[in-house]
């Protein structure tokens, strides 16, 4: 059966280049994998004292739907060679309450994605720290720096070549493999 994987997509954008590269993900490797995106944009900011009492709904929906996966991906854009707050925020909800993190134990993978020449390296980099503090195992190879994002895409927003559904799909069934050793 095909692994349950939660994916984050760090921008809000209505044209977002790495909204359209997960939405292309989710049609590749689709025989290991079912990718689902879990909506990070209507989060409010994190505050622990929200965590007192009853928390927001929002974050109690985010939480379960982290919770429920099998594993995570993350697709997201460089913002100052830095992942995006949006994303940073999600990443802090899903960590607290203390001692009950829904990241913990999560096998996870990354891409990277820009409309520039490094494939949004700072962002990919920056964002193992927290996910290793984290304990979820991020697969190391094959990486994925998507670069000059805008060439790759059709005006549906689809893959124009083969060799970028090839790649991305060898990344994907990497992934299930990793998934499959560190679930
Ligand atoms: C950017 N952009 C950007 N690109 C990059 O490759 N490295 C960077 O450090 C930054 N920094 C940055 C900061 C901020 C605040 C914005 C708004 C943008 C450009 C970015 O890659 C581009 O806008 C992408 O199109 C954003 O991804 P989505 O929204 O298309 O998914």
């Amino acid at each position: 059966m095909a692994y349950d994987v939660a994916v984050l997509v760090g921008s809000l954008r209505k044209g977002s280049f790495s909204r359209a590269v997960a939405d292309n993900l989710a049609t590749l490797a689709t025989d290991k994998l079912k990718l689902r995106i879990v909506e990070i944009g209507e989060l409010p900011l994190y505050n622990p004292d929200l965590d007192e009492g009853s928390p927001p709904a929002t974050w109690a929906k985010f939480r379960s739907e982290v919770v429920s996966a099998d594993a995570v991906l993350f697709v997201t854009p460089e913002y100052n060679r830095s992942i995006p707050g949006l994303l940073k925020n999600a990443i802090d909800i899903g960590s607290r309450p203390y001692g009950k993190s829904a990241w913990k134990g999560k096998p996870t993978a990354i891409v990277s994605v820009s409309p520039g020449n490094l494939g949004a390296f700072g962002a990919n980099h920056h964002l193992r720290q927290p996910l290793v503090f984290l304990d979820m195992p991020v697969m190391q190879q094959p990486e994925a720096y998507i670069s000059k994002v805008g060439d790759l895409l059709d005006k549906d927003g689809k893959f124009v070549s083969e060799d970028t559904k090839s790649f991305l799909g060898g990344f994907l069934t990497a992934f299930a493999t990793w998934i499959g050793r560190n679930k």
